[in-house]
């Protein structure tokens, strides 16, 4: 399975258009497969699919184990010659093997979207990721979704925390977490925030750290909200390396990188 995962960080999902680091890719599969390493099940959910890189990486790594809910407007019509997002989100699943629940998934916008629509359809998620609208209000009502959803031992994860072509994102996650005491941050990349309820967080910053994904990502503690938590970096000539080695080589050899 670990193969299989790895084959999909570095090279299936760059034929699916999206944004998601190797990075990222090996800290969401680090936390999903610590969670089923230590019988900690619960849906998956997800706001702001797109084409579907980050959701498919999720439905691979729970290996059928637990149900995925997807949630995205589906309004993209960039390319003229490809079917529409929905049509060509379905058809990247089917092209990597899984069978798309389409009761799982749901087309609109996230403001009219309940964390009991989510429950009723994956249950209580231990993986919720914010990807979807990148403005204050936006991701506002995402966490309030997320929070509501998330299992006791949930994580939700923001996506573009700290990326200043999106301020509003971290004005927001950082308002919604002042909020809520109760959630703390377990790790932080370049470009998203990890957060877990305060007495799972050393359970998940041990795992992530000590995880077989993680092992190669280089490392520093940083202070967040007055605690040390781990940042894991993508560094720039890795970041090079790993393009001109996808780009050009089909991602053969960016194993060594990560
Ligand atoms: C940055 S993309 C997500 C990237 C994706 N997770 C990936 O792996 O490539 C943001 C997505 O959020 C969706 N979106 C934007 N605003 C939304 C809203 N209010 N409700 C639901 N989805 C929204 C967009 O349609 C778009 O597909």
């Amino acid at each position: 399975m670990k193969k299989r995962i790895r084959k999909y960080v570095f090279s299936d999902m760059h034929e699916i258009q999206g944004y998601l680091s190797p990075v990222d890719a090996l800290t969401i599969a680090a936390v999903l497969s610590a969670q089923q390493d230590n019988g900690l099940t619960g849906g998956i959910a997800e706001i702001g699919v797109f084409y579907g890189r980050s959701f498919f990486l999720m439905q691979l790594v729970a290996n059928g184990s637990d149900s995925c809910f997807a949630a995205d407007l589906f309004d993209i019509r960039a390319h003229r010659n490809i079917d529409d997002q929905y049509d060509q989100f379905i058809k990247n699943g089917r092209k990597l093997g899984f069978a798309v629940n389409e009761e799982q998934i749901y087309v609109g916008d996230s403001k009219f979207l309940s964390a009991d629509y989510i429950r009723e359809r994956v249950g209580s998620c231990r993986l919720f990721h914010i990807d979807g609208g990148h403005h204050w209000q936006h991701v506002a009502v995402d966490s309030q979704i997320a929070m509501n959803s998330m299992a006791d031992h949930g994580v939700i994860v923001f996506d573009d925390f700290f990326n200043p072509e999106w301020p509003d994102v971290s004005l927001a996650a950082v308002d919604f977490l002042t909020s809520q005491r109760h959630l703390k941050p377990f790790a932080i990349t370049n470009r998203k925030l990890y957060v877990s309820k305060a007495d799972h967080v050393d359970a998940y910053q041990n795992w992530v750290c000590s995880s077989e994904f993680t092992t190669k990502i280089p490392r520093r503690e940083v202070n967040l909200f007055d605690a040390p938590v781990p940042f894991l970096k993508e560094s720039l000539d890795r970041k090079i390396g790993f393009f001109l080695l996808t780009r050009y080589l089909r991602g053969l050899g960016a194993n060594w990188l990560y």
